[in-house]
């Protein structure tokens, strides 16, 4: 398995890869077979990327930004020095990250998973020394910069959300989490709207934000509130926090500013918001892990009072997490796996979000289990001498399952029309409970 150290030397440039991995490597793996025709980036390769890596392995857009591409993967010249990291990548599922089992394939919004014969191709072509081939005859080097308007993807916010003051990172930052505050004025906000989309542009070394406007992580598209789902801006003047995790190579001349901004847009007067949504946090916080273990699990059960929709998984744990199941019991004994995540990495904090939402009837009962890694077998472990514990600090533990419900009854409430302090209450930002608890009121999205 990649350690995070090799990853972390791997992307920190052609030139470590190159040094790495030499595609002559493979060439010599491979000699005394004869390979007819090796795949191609033309002809194989390219149509890969562009379906599953290119959304994050571009130089800009999507503000997906610095943040999310270690390297564009866009054209021949850009790709070439990386043919040994990516072959390693898929072979070991790395790339595209997703971490829910294979067997959930289809269930997710935005799921990511190569298939046997694409993965084969990526480590052929490798192998092969990483030919190029001929250009289709339509072909045009990419323009992915979507600088054009200003960055943002979807458009000219509304309302743009700025960190109160850039941040400086010193020279040694290498793992920073920190809690920032952006100020929303009366004047930016004086009455509520109703958010249609929020979409992040981090500056540099943003590796994930959690709170604040719903939360940024490597892999996340903007959010976009859309088909029904609705969620409500209060009104300024009020400080928003954002827990900031920064994670840069520590070095001379590497520091730098980051003013992270959020661009809202909001809906128009008329639209129509239906679903009602709401999050249980799902928490386990007593536990200890003692030292060295390298698979300490802990449930917790859910039972449904009344039916309601599940709209989604955010299982969160620290360093030290390793997988994550989540079982239903249908009132009458019939047994369900709703979603398993076998190896769960903190670096990739995502939300399965039901394609299709599961309706559960009343009398069913959720059973949530973690487990946790405090061997020396985890590559991320801080420290698998000690005893852990429940705690803030990405060096103690946290268990959550956060789970987000969609009301069976439907709402219809107008955009534009005033609200009653029951709609402000039920579609309105909640008070996180922790540092950690943020705001995962996330309301469905239509990507
Ligand atoms: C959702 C965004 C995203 C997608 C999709 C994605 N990557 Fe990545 N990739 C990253 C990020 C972010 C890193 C930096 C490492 C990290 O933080 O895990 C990375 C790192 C890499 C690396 C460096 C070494 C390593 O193993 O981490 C390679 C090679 C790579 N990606 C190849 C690919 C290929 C090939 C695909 C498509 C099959 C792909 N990636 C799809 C975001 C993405």
């Amino acid at each position: 398995m990649l350690t995070n150290t090799l990853v972390r030397t791997v992307i920190s440039g052609a030139i470590a890869v190159t040094a790495v991995l030499p595609p002559a490597a493979y060439a010599q793996t491979d000699s005394g077979s004869t390979v007819a025709d090796p795949p191609t980036f033309y002809s194989n390769v390219l149509p890969i990327l562009q379906d599953n890596c290119q959304v994050c392995h571009q130089p800009a857009g999507l503000n997906l930004g610095g943040m999310v591409a270690p390297m564009s993967l866009m054209t021949y010249e850009e790709t070439r020095p990386w043919a040994g990291a990516m072959a390693l990548a898929v072979e070991h599922r790395k790339m595209p990250p997703w971490h829910a089992s294979r067997a959930f394939e289809g269930k997710f919004q935005g799921e990511r998973y190569l298939d046997e014969a694409e993965i084969e191709t990526i480590v052929a072509w490798a192998e092969a020394g990483a030919p190029e081939g001929t250009p289709p005859s339509n072909w045009e080097a990419p323009e992915p910069d979507k600088e054009a308007d200003g960055g943002w993807a979807l458009g000219e916010p509304d309302l743009i959300l700025e960190l109160d003051e850039p941040f400086l990172l010193e020279d040694d930052v290498e793992d920073l989490y920190v809690t920032l505050t952006a100020t929303l004025t009366e004047d930016m906000l004086p009455e509520y709207r109703w958010i249609k989309s929020v979409e992040y542009r981090p500056g540099p070394y943003v590796h994930h934000i959690l709170r604040g406007m719903g939360g940024l992580a490597p892999g996340n598209q903007p959010i976009i509130y859309d088909n029904g789902y609705g969620r409500l801006m209060p009104e300024g003047p009020r400080a928003i926090e954002f827990d900031m995790h920064y994670h840069k190579e520590a070095g001379e001349e590497t520091a730098a500013y980051d003013q992270t901004e959020v661009g809202i847009r909001f809906m128009e007067p008329g639209e129509v918001v239906r679903y009602r949504t709401t999050s249980e946090m799902l928490g386990i916080m007593d536990f200890v892990i003692p030292p060295d273990e390298s698979s300490y699990s802990a449930s917790r059960e859910y039972h449904f009072e009344e039916d309601v929709y599940i709209a989604g998984f955010t299982p969160h744990m620290h360093l030290r997490g390793k997988a994550a199941l989540y079982e239903l019991t249908y009132p009458d004994g019939r047994h369900e796996q709703l979603l398993h995540v076998p190896s769960y990495d903190f670096s990739w904090q995502h939300s399965y979000d039901f394609k299709e939402p599961v309706r559960v009837p009343a009398g069913s009962t959720l059973r949530f289990t973690l487990w946790w890694d405090n061997s020396e077998e985890n590559p991320s472990n801080p420290d698998p001498t000690v005893e852990v514990r429940y705690g803030e600090p990405t060096t103690a533990e946290m268990g959550f399952g956060f789970m987000q419900l969609r009301a069976i009854e439907e709402d219809e409430i107008i955009v534009g029309q005033p609200i009653s302090d029951e709609v402000r209450r039920l579609y309105g930002e909640t008070i996180p409970m922790s540092n950690d608890a943020e705001d995962r009121r996330r309301s469905g999205s239509g990507q």
